[in-house]
């Protein structure tokens, strides 16, 4: 029988050798954040903290899935494991899966998070004229991407900003003061678009990179799931 072919033996070894340290690589970025967090929580313990934990714990959880399967893969090749193979395989394949799933639930619940994203933002009105803190956090991001987008308010334009306008409308005014893009409000001139719709062109950006990294990654995973089982059955057949 033939034996093992050492092109794909040698191509695994050395990709699975690369995700092994890309895994510890995300693994020790993301304890390193978790680790600094923990230092700034005691100063500033806030609603915005949680969410940034479950992002740095989701960094953990995929830097060590890939850890793992690329010392699976890496090791799996070298030793000519078919056990590691096979474990290699079936995760990869499971990960596979999964991705396929969200990317078909995410297809069928476009136009529901189109909505819900709408509604967001709809809602997001009230911060603009709020006083709290989680109003103000919500200001100073639109402050920065009103200046960015040359864009006032979120929905209606200045109105938008209610009580708060006079504190708050130097991201909103216009440089050049005779401009078709701009209006006078409350005594200043700002600019006349709303941001709703360059935060929506934004997000819809930001979906289109992610669909193309996930398309990426399924090819290199089809290679992987591919190269492992043409192993798997060279070592059986040795
Ligand atoms: C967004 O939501 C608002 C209020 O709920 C609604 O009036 C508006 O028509 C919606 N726009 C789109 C594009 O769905």
């Amino acid at each position: 029988m033939a034996g093992v072919s050492g092109c794909i033996k040698y191509s695994m070894f050395i990709f699975n050798f690369l995700f092994w340290l890309c895994g510890i690589l995300i693994l020790a970025i993301a304890i390193w954040i978790r680790v600094s967090k923990d230092d700034h929580e005691i100063i500033s313990s806030g609603d915005s903290g949680t969410n940034s934990y479950v992002a740095v714990n989701i960094l953990i959880a995929v830097g060590a899935i890939i850890m793992i399967l690329g010392f699976l893969g890496c090791c799996g090749a070298m030793k000519e494991s078919r056990c590691m193979l096979l474990l290699f395989f079936i995760g990869l394949l499971l990960i596979l899966l999964l991705q396929v799933a969200a990317g078909i639930l995410g297809a069928a619940f476009k136009s529901e998070s189109d909505r819900i994203l709408n509604e967001t933002l709809y809602e997001n009105v009230k911060l603009l004229s709020a006083t709290d803190d989680n109003g103000k956090a919500f200001q100073k991001v639109l402050a920065e991407f009103q200046e960015e987008f040359k864009c006032c308010g979120l929905v209606s334009g200045a109105a938008d900003w209610g009580n708060n306008f006079q504190q708050n409308y130097k991201s909103c005014e216009c440089s050049k003061v005779p401009d078709s893009s701009c209006t006078s409000y409350d005594g200043k001139y700002v600019y006349k678009q709303p941001c709703i719709s360059f935060i929506k062109d934004l997000v819809a950006k930001h979906i289109i990179i992610v669909i193309g990294i996930a398309f990426g990654l399924a090819v290199v995973e089809i290679l992987g799931l591919v190269f492992s089982m043409v192993l798997y059955c060279q070592i059986g057949n040795k």
